[in-house]
């Protein structure tokens, strides 16, 4: 195991009556707030009327910013980062999924630096102070609830970057499954995809005596994949919402990950697609992720093997760890697809066109990942194995 440092201060208020909470959770010292949201969703499920009413009667000052897109804007980050500073913003409330609560993380940290928020996402500064954020999430998948990392894409040159910095994790996150429920399948999914590669990234490690984190990884994986189907069957069972949502908490806390070393690849990789076809996150990783462990699982069979028998329930006896490696592989295949995510490049219309342009972009600031580290003639050989 190796060493770790870990802090994660998130308050979680969890269940049907969460959001209620609110109120509570507000330091009374915030007088001017600033509430961020998406395209619309939590104006057509009420969630925003209901948010509204606790704000007004706390005698808050409520800012609004609307409009953020998935796959978060740079553009809009920087609006955000001005109505702070001009409004002497102590506060900032997130109401939606990864891409709202994103934005906001760098808006928080923007407000509170005197150059340009993309600064942090070069890696040319470091953030040294935040607004505190908190979050109300309405999809189960991110993690960015509790998370300490923002990924953005920067509409010059398309690049989707994130930083990473304790100061940004959320003072609280409000997670009720209810509101989950008026998701589309595909989101429900998608996000779904994405918990489960949260875990996997840390799960595919070479970090030997991790015997706890990894019964915690594949306990995590297990309680997904047994909660995917009963949601496909059933789409409004709460209990399956609320062992999703829980699980996509615990997946990108950093708790899974505490004393290993994790990856990471899947998700670089699959961010160059989304910053060019402005494709979901969790489709870019349900199309992704098998084919990095076709590429990659000679580095260590026996920990394939493992995900095989503990994640899948395959039978080992007289199987050679290589073997139980391409049956793991296949079984999560069809798991992705019992759910209805794609995992080809050409069943999301995506041909092998720009792989350079894409592998070039993501090895900008080096190789990449942990498990087997990859060059760029690597990243296009994944491609191609992600193609048909
Ligand atoms: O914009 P609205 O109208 O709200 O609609 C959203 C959006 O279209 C909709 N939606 C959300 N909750 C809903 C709902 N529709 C109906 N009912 C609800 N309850 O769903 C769509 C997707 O929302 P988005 O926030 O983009 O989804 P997600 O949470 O998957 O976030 C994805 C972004 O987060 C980044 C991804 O790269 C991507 O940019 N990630 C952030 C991480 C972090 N900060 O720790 C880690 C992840 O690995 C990931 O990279
Ligand atoms: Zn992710």
């Amino acid at each position: 195991m190796k060493d770790f440092y870990y802090y994660n201060p998130t308050k979680l208020s969890f269940g049907k009556d969460s959001v209620g909470f609110l109120g509570k959770l507000l330091s009374k010292e915030h007088k001017r707030i600033l509430l961020h949201y998406g395209g619309g969703s939590i104006k057509r499920t009420g969630l925003y009327d209901q948010v509204m009413d606790i704000l007004k009667e706390r005698n808050l000052e409520v800012y609004e910013l609307p409009g953020v897109v998935p796959n978060p804007r740079l553009g809009l980050v920087r609006e955000g980062i001005q109505i702070c500073k001009e409004k002497d913003i102590s506060f900032i409330l997130a109401v939606g999924g990864g891409s709202v609560i994103d934005s906001a993380k760098a808006i928080a940290a923007g407000a509170k630096y005197d150059g340009d928020v993309w600064d942090f996402f070069t890696k040319e500064a470091f953030v040294e102070e935040a607004i505190p954020l908190g979050v109300i999430l309405t999809i189960p998948a991110t993690g960015s609830e509790t998370s300490n990392g923002s990924v953005v894409t920067n509409e010059d040159g398309m690049l989707k970057r994130s930083f990473n910095s304790d100061l940004v994790r959320p003072e609280f996150a409000i997670l009720n499954p209810e509101l989950s429920m008026t998701l589309p399948d595909n989101q429900t999914f998608a996000g779904i995809t994405d918990i489960i590669s949260h875990v996997l990234e840390r799960y595919f490690t070479h970090t030997e005596n991790v015997d706890l984190t990894d019964n915690l990884c594949e306990g995590t994986l297990r309680a997904v994949i047994k909660n995917s189907y009963r949601l496909k069957e059933d789409p409004q069972d709460y209990a399956a919402r609320a062992e999703i949502m829980q699980s996509g908490t615990i997946a990108h806390s950093g708790l899974l990950g505490l004393g290993r070393a994790d990856d990471w690849s899947s998700h670089k990789i699959g961010h160059e697609i989304s910053a060019l076809y402005g494709t979901t996150h969790g489709v870019t990783l349900s199309i992704i992720f098998p084919a990095w462990m076709k590429y990659v699982y000679k580095e260590n069979p026996a920990r394939f093997a493992r995900f095989a028998v503990e994640v899948f329930g395959i039978a080992p006896e007289g199987k050679s760890d290589e073997e139980l490696a391409l049956e793991a592989i296949e079984a999560f295949e069809n798991f992705l697809r019992d759910i209805g995510m794609p995992t080809r490049l050409k069943e999301i219309g995506v041909s092998s066109d720009r792989f350079e342009e894409m592998a070039k972009k993501c090895v900008l600031s080096g190789p990449i990942g942990q498990f087997k580290v990859l060059n760029e003639e690597d990243i296009i050989k994944i491609y191609q194995l992600a193609l048909e």
